[in-house]
């Protein structure tokens, strides 16, 4: 697990952009928890962050595809390929990523 930034960094409802682990890192935060997913849309290639949160779901700024953080898969006809998901923990403000550990289908 990697100390990847502080709790209080990411917004309610909101994102935060992050250079961890090699990866193109995305924390979103919302009332159901932190979610540690890939910044990138798998329709178009653009960034996700940004983009609106509604409790699990993120949709892409650029068209809106609505992606599920807790497995990465797309809804509706643009993509039907998945996102990368990561294992998260909040410890105190810390928030830990397993980047060997990922919940999505394309993994
Ligand atoms: S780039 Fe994300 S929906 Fe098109």
């Amino acid at each position: 697990m990697e100390v990847v930034a502080q709790l209080d960094d990411v917004p309610e409802n909101g994102t935060l952009k992050v250079a961890a682990g090699g990866e193109n890192l995305l924390l979103v935060r919302s009332p159901m928890g932190i979610f540690a997913i890939e910044n990138m849309c798998s329709h178009a290639y653009q960034e996700l962050d940004g983009g609106k949160v509604r409790k699990v779901f993120i949709f892409c700024p650029m068209h809106g595809v609505r992606f599920d953080m807790r497995d990465g898969c797309p809804s509706g006809k643009l993509t039907d390929k998945s996102i990368k998901v990561w294992h998260v923990e909040v410890h105190g403000k810390d928030i830990r990523v397993d980047f060997s550990r990922r919940l999505d289908k394309g993994a």
